[in-house]
């Protein structure tokens, strides 16, 4: 019965194509995320000596260990870019089971969750409006807390991998990175924390709304540009809503994360006590994770510069019991 699996769905059929186009259209499938008894409904491809992608497991099969073995010898195993939505399915189901895996270390866990989450995330930010955000933004949250609350050595670890080069889907990763561990230091509970966690991997969907070269702008923004900019909190606000976010929590986090205490920030010039808890938290993340990472109009300051700067000069903006939790949090 094993043989026969085995033959069905062990093919190997090689395509005729150019290499480099085709290895375009093909995602790359990390072989960690593949156990026994997974039923794969796609295509899987490797690279074979010529370069030309062949067919190495047909869709809709179950993972045996023979084709385990085979499938974990082989270094690299591609899905085509046509099931990527069943490709990113698999991942977000499977990072969940990633954590109960034993024979990965903390580091690879963490690598592994972030180099997932961090695609995850990108297709969320490439399409703001899709209704399955909603929920997506729980799946890829959910494994990041778990891996926070149930390893003490996670917060170091994933500090250790974040991300340092700025791009709106890693800038929103690590904030909600950030801001699961100073949540949990602050004592927050699971369910806050999974809402936190999501309000932060959304903050800057609004973004999607503002042309693309006014967000990736090198250096200053004129008066009208920042004018625009200013918006986004607005407009994330508007498409979490639309795509059926009602938690008010998650809904403050997105649309106050640029408000200050002073009442000088935007974009609805709140006063201290008007600003909630998850919009002090992420706000204090988003400017740590936004001073720290290169852009290429300036070059990324160090932790020490940042928090030092935090403290001197954002006083009045900022929380600063929670800014203490989070340097508190940093040097661990
Ligand atoms: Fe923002
Ligand atoms: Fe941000």
């Amino acid at each position: 019965m094993l043989r026969k699996i085995v033959d069905q769905n062990y093919i190997k059929s090689t395509f005729r194509v150019k290499p480099q186009a085709e290895k375009l259209s093909y995602i790359l499938l990390d072989t960690r995320f593949i156990h026994l008894g997974d039923n794969m409904n796609f295509n899987l491809f490797f690279q074979n000596k010529q370069e030309k992608m062949s067919l190495l497991l047909r869709s809709d099969t179950i993972i045996n260990e023979y084709l385990l073995d085979k499938l974990q010898k082989i270094e690299q195993v591609y899905v085509s870019l046509v099931d990527k939505n069943k490709y990113e399915y698999f991942i977000e189901n499977h990072l969940q089971t990633l954590l109960k895996d034993t024979s990965l270390t903390i580091d690879e866990k963490t690598d592994l969750i972030y180099a997932s989450s961090s695609e995850l995330t990108q297709s969320l930010y490439d399409n703001p409006n899709a209704l399955e955000n909603a929920q997506r933004s729980k799946n890829i949250i959910t494994p990041i807390l778990q891996s926070i609350i149930y390893h003490d050595d996670t917060i170091a670890s994933y500090i250790k991998i974040i991300e340092y080069d700025y791009y709106t889907h890693t800038h929103s990763l690590n904030v909600s990175i950030y801001a699961l561990c100073l949540g949990a230091e602050l004592g927050l509970l699971d369910d806050e924390l999974t809402s936190l966690g999501r309000a932060a991997l959304l903050h800057d969907l609004g973004k999607s709304k503002i042309e693309y070269e006014l967000v990736n702008k090198n250096g200053e923004l004129s008066i009208d540009e920042f004018q625009e900019m200013k918006m986004h909190p607005l407009f994330g606000y508007d498409i979490a809503v639309n795509i059926g976010i009602d938690n008010q929590e998650i809904l403050d986090g997105i649309r106050h994360h640029h408000e200050k205490l002073d009442g000088n920030g935007y974009p609805d010039g709140l006063k201290a006590y008007e600003i909630t808890l998850f919009p002090r938290i992420i706000s204090i993340c988003d400017i740590f994770d936004a001073l720290t990472t290169t852009r290429s109009y300036k070059p990324a300051m160090t932790s020490f510069q940042t928090l030092q700067l935090m403290k001197k000069e954002m006083e009045t903006h900022l929380d600063m019991q929670i800014l203490d939790t989070f340097i508190k949090m940093l040097h661990k």
